[in-house]
């Protein structure tokens, strides 16, 4: 039987500098507590300076002497994305990043929520804030082998659907099976479409993603509650097919660092449904590779955020 990767089959990162989001809870925690012990410098934004100088604290009382570097980035919000961005390139000029690890969510918000641009909670934080902050740190990537871009979907992306004419559940709101699905199916094509495009312009960076399965977190009352909603109900009687934080953080650890790992691949845990377990190949399914939805979606996505991946098409150009 193949021995079961953790933790501590992470090699050296001493030398990479790691930015992650949502680094300050669960998952995004233990990625970053992992990065850190293994000696990689970390930048660590979250909602507020507090919240990520709190995360910071967390990650030196186990890693004292760590390298992080703290600010503020709301991903429900274009301009903070860009002004993190514009922060990051002047705090790290050049190609100064080895590894972008797009972690921060939300989940099934009972109720639909308009962003500051006019767009949906759960979309705008789950996929179009990364896909702008991706495409504005695309240039501070090193363009050397072993640099990664990691998207954090879900396993319930699968019951995804991109529906262009409810991009922003304008017409109808459903909180899981709606718009969390969809931002989740669109964070995994994006990675996919990421990679195609990487490829074609012969960069040597990695898009990959990861699922956690069903890992507890503050993700299941920040989003759906802690009251009787059939959601928390639904949550509560899945607990039993639950793991802890840190074991959620594997498949992410897994996709940005072993070297196993194919370009636009997709990671999660290989236990029953995938809810727990070690890291493993996941199946992408159909809808996540179906290449007209990328490009429509890829389209709409730079309309809606005013932000291109310039770099990559002129990479392309240059090749
Ligand atoms: N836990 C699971 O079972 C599970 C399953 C599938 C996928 N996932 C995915 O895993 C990722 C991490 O979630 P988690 O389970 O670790 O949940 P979590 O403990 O709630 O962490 C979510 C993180 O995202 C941050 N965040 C939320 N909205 C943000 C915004 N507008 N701008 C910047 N940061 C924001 C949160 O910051 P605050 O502390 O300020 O809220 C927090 O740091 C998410 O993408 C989620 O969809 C989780």
């Amino acid at each position: 039987m193949k021995t079961p990767w953790t933790a501590s089959d992470i090699p050296s990162q001493q030398g990479r500098r790691v930015l992650i989001t949502g680094a300050n809870s669960g998952i995004g925690f233990h990625t970053a507590l992992e990065l850190a012990r293994h000696g990689a410098e970390l930048i660590l934004p979250a909602r507020t300076l507090a919240k990520a100088d709190d995360a910071a604290a967390r990650i030196r009382a186990e890693v004292p002497g760590a390298t992080l570097h703290t600010d503020i980035l709301d991903l429900a919000d274009q301009g903070s994305v860009r002004a993190f961005a514009a922060r990051t390139i002047e705090r790290f000029p050049g190609p100064s990043l080895d590894l972008l690890i797009n972690n921060a969510g939300v989940m099934a918000i009972p109720t639909r929520e308009v962003t500051v641009d006019g767009f949906e909670r759960q979309f705008a934080t789950n996929y179009l804030g990364p896909f702008a902050l991706t495409a504005l740190l695309l240039p501070s990537i090193k363009p050397h082998p072993g640099s990664r871009i990691v998207a954090v979907s879900s396993n319930a992306g699968k019951y995804g659907k991109i529906a262009f004419d409810n991009l922003q559940s304008e017409r109808r709101y459903s909180p899981m099976f709606g718009a969390y699905t969809q931002s989740k199916l669109a964070d995994l094509i994006f990675a996919v479409e990421l990679q195609r495009r990487l490829t074609a312009a012969h960069s040597p960076i990695l898009s990959v993603a990861a699922h956690p399965g069903y890992a507890v977190t503050n993700l299941h009352d920040s989003g759906p509650g802690s009251g009787n909603s059939p959601m928390k109900i639904l949550l509560n009687l899945l607990h039993p097919l639950s793991q802890d934080a840190h074991h959620g953080a594997l498949p992410t650890l897994f996709a940005a660092v072993s070297p196993t790992v194919q370009p636009g691949g997709y990671y999660g845990p290989d236990g029953f449904l995938e809810t727990k377990g070690n890291p493993t190949a996941a199946k992408i399914v159909p809808a996540a590779k179906d290449q007209a939805v990328a490009v429509l979606l890829w389209e709409q996505s730079e309309r809606l955020t005013g932000v291109t991946f310039a770099s990559l098409v002129r990479s392309q150009v240059s090749a």
